[in-house]
């Protein structure tokens, strides 16, 4: 083959592969938000603008520190355990895993024991910003 008929090819190729990447990528983004708003919406929003529900609204959560929602009152116990904490991804884990053993006390009931929903979880809120 013709170096550059070869480079078209490579190139053409790659490009398919970039465009995979991609779409998987929105699809599994989609995925983990429609698990978000099964296993979190009935207490969080998550859109910037959108308030408060029995939890504080979660948009940019990655990005700020714990417990900083204004007008959201904290619990003694979170606010105890995680006032000036930065949420990020592997304090999150942990959160989501078992709130009471991050803040004992705290009143969010949830629980996640299965590390890929955890996983696809925190890349939803990692996209929030
Ligand atoms: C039954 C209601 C409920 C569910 C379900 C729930 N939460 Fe919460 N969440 C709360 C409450 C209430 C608080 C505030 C806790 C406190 O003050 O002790 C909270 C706090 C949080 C915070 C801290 C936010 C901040 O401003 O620092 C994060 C992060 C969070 N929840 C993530 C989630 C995620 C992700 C899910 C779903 C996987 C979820 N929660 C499911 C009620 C809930």
């Amino acid at each position: 083959m013709h170096a550059s008929v070869r480079r078209t090819v490579a190139a053409t190729a790659l490009g398919m592969a970039v465009v995979a990447t991609q779409s998987l990528a929105q699809d599994d983004l989609a995925a983990a938000r429609k698990l978000a708003l099964n296993h979190c919406g009935v207490c969080h929003a998550f859109d910037a603008g959108e308030g408060t529900r029995q939890g504080p609204n979660l948009w940019g959560a990655l990005t700020r520190v714990a417990g900083t929602v204004e007008g959201f009152a904290y619990s003694d116990g979170f606010r105890k355990a995680l006032a000036g904490k930065n949420w990020d991804a592997a304090l999150l884990d942990r959160w989501l895993t078992d709130p009471q053993s991050v803040a004992p006390g705290t009143v969010m009931l949830y629980k996640q024991d299965d590390v890929e929903k955890r996983a696809a979880l925190i890349r939803f809120l990692e996209s929030l910003q």
